[in-house]
C-alpha cells in the first residue's frame, strides 16, 4: 500500500546510535510513496554518513544553516515550509532539551522553530540509554514538549547499545512507520473505545486435539490496527492467530468461543463500538475429554456430542448499553453464496444496526477482500481492496453512523 503517497517528510537525524535504525525508518518511509529529506546535526554524521542517507533518500543531506544551495539561503524556512510533517528520529536527550527551550544554533533545531506550529506537525522518536530516559529532567521535557504540541512516538525498552537493559531504545523502523501512518489518519474515533473479536475459536476436544476453522484473523486485525489510527483506544480479543498485535492495541488471546465471550462480556461495558469479526465455532463437544481419547486398536471410533456455543454478538447486541444507543455493535457474515439474503437475514437475527457480509472462501487467509454493508437505510458495497483499506473504509462508516456524528 501507498499509505504515505504524496507525503513530504523531513527526516531529522541527531547524535545517538540508533542513527543506524534511520537508514532502514527512511528506505520504509519512501516506500510506503513518501519523499523525504534528510537533515543532519553534526553528532548525528559521527554515527551515520550523510552519503547513507543521500543514497536512501535519493536526495542531497541538509547539515548547516550556511548552506549554500538554497538561493535564499535559508534552509530552515524552506524545508520547513513544503514539509507534510518533521519527524525527528533519533531525538536525543539534548536535542528535546534545545526543542523545548526554542534553541536555535544549528539547522535542525532552527528549523523546528521556524516551522508553521500550526501546519507543519512535529514528531519526536526519543533514542536514549535508560538512566537518561528516566531522569527527571528528561520525563519533564517531553511532557512540556507534548504540551507545546510536539507529537511523542515513545520508546521501545531492552537491550542498549550501553550494554544496559530498560526503557529508552528508539522504536524500530517499522513501529516507527506504522506511527507515522497513523498519525496522518483522520482522528474519526477519538476518544471512543472500541472491542474488537477476530479470529477462529478453538473447541477442544480433548488436550490434543480440537476443532477449529480457517479463520486467519487478518480482517478483525486490520479494523483493530484502523481503529487505533482513528483515535479510539482498541482492545482486540483474539481467538488462536499468529498474527502481530497492531501497534497501540490492547490483545487478549482467548481460545474457545466461552473464553471469549468472557472476554467479551467483561470489555463491553466500556466500549462504545463493538466489531465482531471472530468466526466463531457454532458448536463445541459436550465434553472436553481430560486426557487424550486413545485409539484402542478395535477400529471403533468415539461419537462426539456437540452442544451450540452462545453467540457472543447477539448476547453483547441485547445489552442495555447496546439497545440504550451508547454501545453500536457491527456483525459479521462470511457467506459461500447469496450474500445479500444471508446478511439482511443475519442483521435483524443478530439485533445489530450494521452487517457487514463477505464471501468466506474467497476472503479466508487473504489480505484482501470485498464488503457489503447492510444497515437499515439498505446496502453499500465496498468493493475488492487489501484489509486495511477496506478496514479503513468500514471505521469511516461506522463513525458516520454513530450517534452525535457530526
Ligand atoms: O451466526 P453467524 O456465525 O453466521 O454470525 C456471524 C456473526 O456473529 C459474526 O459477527 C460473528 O463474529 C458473530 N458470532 C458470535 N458468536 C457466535 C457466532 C457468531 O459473536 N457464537
Amino acid at each position: 500500500m501507498n499509505d504515505l503517497a504524496g507525503k513530504h517528510i523531513v527526516l531529522g537525524l541527531t547524535g545517538g546510535i540508533a542513527c543506524y535504525k534511520a537508514a532502514e525508518l527512511c528506505r520504509a518511509l519512501i516506500k510506503e510513496g513518501a519523499t523525504v529529506q534528510v537533515v543532519m546535526t553534526e553528532a548525528a554524521a559521527q554515527f551515520i554518513t550523510p552519503v547513507t542517507m543521500q543514497a536512501l533518500s535519493n536526495r542531497p543531506v541538509y547539515g548547516s544553516q550556511w548552506d549554500a544551495r538554497e538561493p535564499n539561503n535559508m534552509a530552515h524556512i524552506n524545508l520547513s515550509r513544503e514539509a507534510d510533517a518533521i519527524l525527528i528520529a533519533p531525538c536525543s536527550a539534548d536535542f528535546m532539551s534545545k526543542l523545548l527551550h526554542g534553541g536555535a544554533d544549528e539547522l535542525l533545531s532552527l528549523m523546528c522553530l521556524a516551522r508553521p506550529i500550526d501546519t507543519v506537525p512535529l514528531l519526536i522518536a526519543p533514542a536514549m540509554n535508560r538512566e537518561m530516559w528516566a531522569h527527571p529532567a528528561t520525563q519533564r521535557n517531553l511532557m512540556q514538549l507534548a504540551a507545546d504540541g510536539a507529537t511523542i512516538l515513545g520508546v521501545g525498552s531492552g537491550f542498549q547499545a550501553c550494554g544496559e537493559t530498560g526503557d529508552g531504545r528508539m522504536l524500530e523502523p517499522d513501529e516507527l512507520l506504522a506511527d507515522v501512518i497513523a498519525f496522518f489518519q483522520p482522528k474519526l474515533l477519538a476518544g471512543k473505545q472500541v472491542l474488537v473479536t477476530a479470529g477462529p475459536t478453538f473447541e477442544a476436544i480433548d488436550p490434543v486435539r480440537g476443532i477449529t476453522n480457517r479463520s486467519s484473523g487478518k480482517m478483525g486485525f486490520a479494523i483493530a490496527r484502523a481503529a487505533h489510527e482513528a483515535g479510539a483506544q482498541v482492545t482486540l480479543v483474539a481467538g488462536p492467530v499468529a498474527l502481530a498485535t497492531p501497534r497501540g492495541v490492547q490483545r487478549i488471546d482467548v481460545q474457545s468461543a466461552i473464553d471469549m465471550l468472557q472476554a467479551c462480556v467483561e470489555q463491553a461495558p466500556a466500549a462504545n463500538i463493538f466489531v465482531a469479526t471472530a468466526a466463531v465455532a457454532d458448536w463445541r463437544p459436550a465434553q472436553a475429554s481430560d486426557q487424550k481419547i486413545k485409539k484402542d486398536g478395535s477400529g471403533q471410533t468415539p461419537t462426539l456430542a456437540f452442544v451450540e456455543n452462545p453467540d457472543i454478538l447477539a448476547n453483547v447486541a441485547q445489552s442495555g448499553r447496546a439497545q440504550a444507543g451508547d454501545l453500536f455493535c457491527v456483525g459479521f457474515a462470511a457467506e459461500s453464496h447469496d450474500l445479500l439474503a444471508h446478511a439482511t437475514a443475519k442483521r435483524a437475527r443478530k439485533g445489530v444496526p450494521l452487517l457487514v457480509g463477505n464471501i468466506g472462501p474467497a476472503t479466508f487467509g487473504k489480505d484482501d477482500n470485498a464488503l457489503l454493508l447492510v444497515d437499515a437505510d439498505g446496502t453499500q458495497e465496498l468493493p475488492h481492496a487489501s484489509k486495511l483499506h477496506l478496514a479503513r473504509q468500514l471505521v469511516s462508516e461506522i463513525a458516520r453512523r454513530l450517534p452525535n456524528a457530526p
